[in-house]
C-alpha cells in the first residue's frame, strides 16, 4: 500500500473492529468519501469567508450630538437667481440664511443628460463600494452669486445644520419670507433638477436617494415637500471608517395650497447603523472547524445506520448482504475498485 492511501486511511471517520472479524461493505466505503468530499468542500467555504471576513450590522444609541452637521447640495432651480431666497428652520434656531453660504450661479435650464440615459434605481450601498467611492471632497467657495438674472440658477455648496429636525427650504423672495424684492408671479417656476444631496461629510462618489432626481412642473405656486429620515451610518473596514448618514425620501407635491418652493423636512433617527466588517481569530476558526467537523461525522454515522436499517427494512436482509465483499480491505476500497476497471 502506497503511503498517500495509508495517510488518507488514518482519517476514517467510522470506529472500527478488528478486520479479521468485519465484513465490509462497498455502500459504507462510498459514504464515507462522500463525507469526506462533503467536508473538504465546507472547509473550502469556511477557509475562504475567514480571510474574506464578514460584514456584520449593529444598531447603536446615536449619542454624538454633531452640531456642525452638514447639508451637501448641488442643484438646478428653473428660476433667475435674483429671485431665489434659501433657509433653514430647525428647532433650535429661527432661522438661519443659508443664501451666506451657498453659491448660486446663473445658468441655462436644460434637462441634464442622464436623465434620459439612466434609470435610476437606490439600493443600500454595499460595504465594499462605500469604502471604494469615500473621497471626501470640500466646496472650494463659499456664498458667491453669479450671474442672477439668467433664467436658471445652479445653487451649489454646503449648509451647516444642527442634528435635530429641520427643514431646509428654496423659496421665492417676498413669498414665505417678507422682502424687498417681490418676485413677479409668471417668474416662479420650482422646476428642478438635484445632483447632489447629501448630510454630513460630503462623498461625492456615494449615491444617495434624491441624487440624479428631477421634478417639473408647469404651475407657477408649486410647492415640492421632500420628507428625509436620516440615519447616521459608520461604514468600517481594516480600520477605515466612513461616518455617513443614509437616508429614505418620500416627496409630495401640491399646488396652490401652501407656500411656493422646495421643502426638504429631515429628521435624524437617535440610532446609529454600524456595517463593519469583522473577521475571526485564528483560534476561534480553528474552534468552529473542529466543531463542525465532529458535528458532521456524528450526523454521518447516524445517516448511515438510518440507511443501512432501511434497506432492511425494505428490502430485505439478503439486499443488504449483496453489497458486503473480501474480508480484508478498508474504506477506500471503492476507490480501488475503481481504479481496476
Ligand atoms: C418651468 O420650466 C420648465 C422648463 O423650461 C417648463 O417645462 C415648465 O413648463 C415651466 N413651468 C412654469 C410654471 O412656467
Amino acid at each position: 500500500m502506497d503511503q498517500s492511501r495509508k495517510f488518507i486511511r488514518t482519517f476514517d471517520a467510522f470506529p472500527k473492529i478488528p478486520s479479521s472479524q468485519e465484513v465490509r461493505s462497498s455502500r459504507g466505503s462510498l459514504s464515507s468519501i462522500m463525507t469526506y468530499v462533503f467536508m473538504l468542500f465546507l472547509l473550502w467555504v469556511e477557509i475562504g469567508g475567514y480571510i474574506d471576513g464578514y460584514v456584520d450590522h449593529q444598531f447603536s444609541v446615536d449619542e454624538i450630538v454633531r452640531k456642525d452637521l452638514r447639508i451637501n447640495l448641488d442643484m438646478i432651480v428653473a428660476m433667475p437667481c435674483n429671485y431665489i431666497d434659501t433657509n433653514v428652520r430647525d428647532t433650535t434656531d429661527d432661522r438661519f440664511l443659508a443664501a451666506e453660504l451657498l453659491n448660486y450661479q446663473g445658468t441655462t435650464w436644460n434637462i441634464p443628460r442622464w436623465f434620459f440615459e439612466s434609470d435610476k434605481k437606490t439600493v443600500t450601498p454595499e460595504l465594499e463600494e462605500v469604502l471604494g467611492r469615500s473621497v471626501i471632497a470640500e466646496f472650494s467657495q463659499k456664498g458667491v452669486h453669479m450671474d442672477g438674472g439668467q433664467p436658471a440658477c445652479r445653487i451649489y455648496g454646503y449648509v451647516p445644520v444642527n442634528k435635530v429636525r429641520g427643514d431646509f427650504h428654496i423659496t421665492a423672495k417676498g413669498f414665505g419670507y417678507r422682502d424687498r424684492t417681490i418676485t413677479p408671479r409668471e417668474a416662479l417656476n420650482f422646476t428642478h433638477v438635484i445632483t447632489e444631496f447629501s448630510f454630513g461629510e460630503f462623498y461625492p462618489y456615494l449615491d444617495n436617494p434624491l441624487d440624479m432626481t428631477i421634478q417639473t412642473t408647469d404651475q407657477q405656486l408649486q410647492t415640492f415637500q421632500y420628507q428625509l429620515r436620516v440615519v447616521p451610518t459608520l461604514f468600517k473596514k481594516l480600520g477605515l471608517e466612513v461616518d455617513t448618514n443614509q437616508f429614505s425620501t418620500t416627496s409630495t407635491s401640491s399646488s396652490g395650497k401652501y407656500v411656493p418652493g422646495i421643502f426638504f423636512k429631515y429628521d435624524f433617527e437617535p440610532i446609529k447603523l454600524i456595517v463593519e466588517e469583522k473577521r475571526l481569530s485564528f483560534f476561534q476558526f480553528t474552534i468552529r472547524i473542529i466543531t463542525i467537523f465532529g458535528g458532521i461525522m456524528v450526523i454521518a454515522s447516524w445517516l448511515y445506520k438510518l440507511m443501512d436499517k432501511l434497506i432492511l427494512i425494505t428490502l430485505g436482509r439478503e439486499f443488504l448482504k449483496r453489497g458486503e465483499e473480501k474480508k480484508d480491505g478498508g474504506l477506500l476500497d471503492a476507490v480501488e475498485d475503481f481504479e481496476k476497471i
